[in-house]
This record gives C-alpha cells, sequence and structure tokens, in this order.
C-alpha cells in the first residue's frame, strides 16, 4: 500500500513537473514543440526502425560525456553551449555522432529560423537537468514497478482513479474491497459506475460523487472493474 502512494505521487509529480524556466521560457515545452518532429524524448527513449534522428536521451547523455573540458563545473555549461551551436550550425565535423549513425540518419537540418537563441538556452538547459543516469534509474524502476502490478490496478493508477480510491481504505470514494463486497454489485454494475458515474449509492460517500469516465476504453474499464472485483476474493483467501 505504500508503495502505490509512491507510485500515485511519483506519476502525480512526473505529470506535473514543469521544465527549469530560463527567462520564464518552459524548457521543457519547447523541446516538445520544437525538436520532436525528429527526437523521440521519452525516458528510457522509444527506438523506431525509421527513426530520423537519434533519442535526445542519447544525445545528451553522449554530449555530457564528450565535451571537453579540465573543469568539471564547466561540462554542463560547455554542453549547453555545444547544443545552442549546434541547433543552427550543425555540421559532420562537429557532431559527436559516430560516421555510420551519421550515414544513416544524415546531419540534421539546420534549426535557424525556427528557434531562438534564448529558447535553445531553455531547451538546453532543461535536457542536461531531465535526462540524466538518475531520471533514467528511477523511470526504469518505475516502469518494472508498474509492469509488475495487476493491469487492472495499473490502469487504475494511470487513470488516477487512485488519487479518490484506496484498496483498503475509505478516502473520497469507497474503499476499491468495500465496494467488492457490496452487496448486489457485479462486473455488469461496476462497468456501468465507471463509465457513467454514480452519486448517493453509499452514505459512507456523504454526498461525494462518482465521475462519469467516459473516455476509458471498454477493455479497459472492464479489466478495471474485474480488478476491483478480483479484490473480495482475496479477502475471503486471508
Ligand atoms: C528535421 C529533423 C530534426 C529536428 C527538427 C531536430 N533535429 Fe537534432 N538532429 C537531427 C538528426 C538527423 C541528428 C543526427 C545527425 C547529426 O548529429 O547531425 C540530430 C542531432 C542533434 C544533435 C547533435 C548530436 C551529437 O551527438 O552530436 C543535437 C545537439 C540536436 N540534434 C539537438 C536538437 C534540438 C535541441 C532540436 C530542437 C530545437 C533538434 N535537434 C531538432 C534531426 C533533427
Ligand atoms: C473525484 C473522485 C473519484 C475519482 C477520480 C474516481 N472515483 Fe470512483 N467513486 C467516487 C465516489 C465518491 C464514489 C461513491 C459514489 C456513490 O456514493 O454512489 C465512487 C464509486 C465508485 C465505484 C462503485 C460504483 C458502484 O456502482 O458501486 C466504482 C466501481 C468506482 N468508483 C471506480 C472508479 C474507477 C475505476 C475510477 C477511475 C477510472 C474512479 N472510480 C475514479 C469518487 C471517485
Amino acid at each position: 500500500m505504500k508503495l502505490l502512494l509512491l507510485l500515485a505521487a511519483a506519476l502525480f509529480l512526473a505529470g506535473c513537473s514543469q521544465g527549469k524556466k530560463t527567462n520564464n521560457l518552459d524548457g521543457k515545452k519547447l523541446l516538445e514543440q520544437k525538436c520532436t518532429k525528429c527526437h523521440n524524448i521519452d525516458l528510457p527513449p522509444k527506438t523506431f526502425e525509421d527513426e530520423k534522428a537519434p533519442p535526445m536521451m542519447a544525445v545528451a547523455f553522449h554530449i555530457r560525456s564528450f565535451i571537453k573540458t579540465e573543469d568539471e563545473s564547466q561540462r554542463i555549461p560547455k554542453a549547453v553551449a555545444f547544443v545552442k551551436d549546434y541547433v543552427i550550425n550543425p555540421s559532420a565535423s562537429k557532431s559527436f555522432c559516430d560516421k555510420e549513425s551519421l550515414k544513416t540518419y544524415g546531419i540534421m537540418p539546420s534549426q535557424k529560423g525556427k528557434v531562438t537563441q534564448d529558447e535553445l538556452q531553455a531547451i538546453a538547459e532543461y535536457m542536461f537537468s531531465h535526462f540524466t543516469e538518475k531520471n533514467l534509474n528511477e523511470a526504469q524502476l518505475l516502469e518494472n514497478k508498474l509492469n509488475a502490478m495487476p493491469k487492472g490496478e495499473r490502469l487504475a493508477l494511470q487513470n488516477k482513479c487512485l488519487s479518490c480510491h484506496k484498496v483498503d481504505k475509505k478516502i473520497v470514494g469507497p474503499a476499491f474491497r468495500d465496494i467488492a463486497t457490496q452487496k448486489g454489485n457485479s462486473l455488469e454494475v461496476l462497468i456501468h459506475s465507471i463509465k457513467n458515474g454514480s452519486k448517493k449509492k453509499y452514505a459512507s460517500s456523504k454526498g461525494a460523487v462518482m465521475p462519469a469516465f467516459k473516455k476509458l476504453s471498454d477493455a479497459d474499464v472492464k479489466t478495471i472493474a474485474e480488478w476491483i472485483l478480483s479484490l473480495k476474493s482475496q479477502k475471503d483467501e486471508k
């Protein structure tokens, strides 16, 4: 249960965290707007057969490690300066890409006129603060934990159901285990309530209502409802 809370918090933070701001520019947003046409920016990255450019995590990792500097405190400022220059004046001689990759991708087309130096400063600062070993490890741990959960629980977490429901404890909505053991509740009833919402069914909710989740797919709603009902038998077994 602690783990779940932690995961919920981590997801919440991930969903809401803003990029670091330079001159009030949001590097994260700008990166999404200006660079994702070619670079994948997921962490860990997704790779495709016919990708147009190396994933941004790879770009950030390898610029950070190839930049030459005697003074370690200058590594990030130098890496930022490299990005600001490269995006406007790309060339084979400057690129840190190996020859084979350069041949596959081709040199990056200059983005001159499409992005300003201030915007690049914000983008690059975000890149080197976000694409780090630490964040990669954390993202991978979270992904492993999500993969280890029953699919219904994962969907409930990802769709923010767990901000109002816990398995064993009433918060805004009734505990999922109490919903599972509520007289008359069946798979059909739960599916109907998740899709259309529910109110005044549980005295314990004191007027709080269950919003309708119209956008969830039928398959996902069914998976979540089955998971909720499965909590009932887990209790019986104990
Ligand atoms: C039209 C496609 C395209 C867009 C848009 C694009 N890139 Fe690239 N980028 C590439 C390709 C292809 C490469 C790999 C070849 C190379 O190094 O030039 C690359 C490489 C790079 C490199 C050098 C990597 C190295 O190892 O030397 C940096 C830095 C970079 N991109 C940053 C950016 C940023 C920041 C943006 C958004 C402002 C961006 N790119 C937008 C295609 C693109
Ligand atoms: C904003 C808070 C909130 C969110 C978010 C929320 N619920 Fe609820 N849920 C409630 C409340 C309150 C009730 C009790 C309503 C009542 O008394 O009829 C409830 C009731 C339910 C019931 C019982 C319905 C029944 O017919 O017995 C199910 C099942 C349920 N929620 C599933 C979910 C799932 C799945 C999600 C995510 C897709 C979710 N809830 C998201 C507040 C919420």
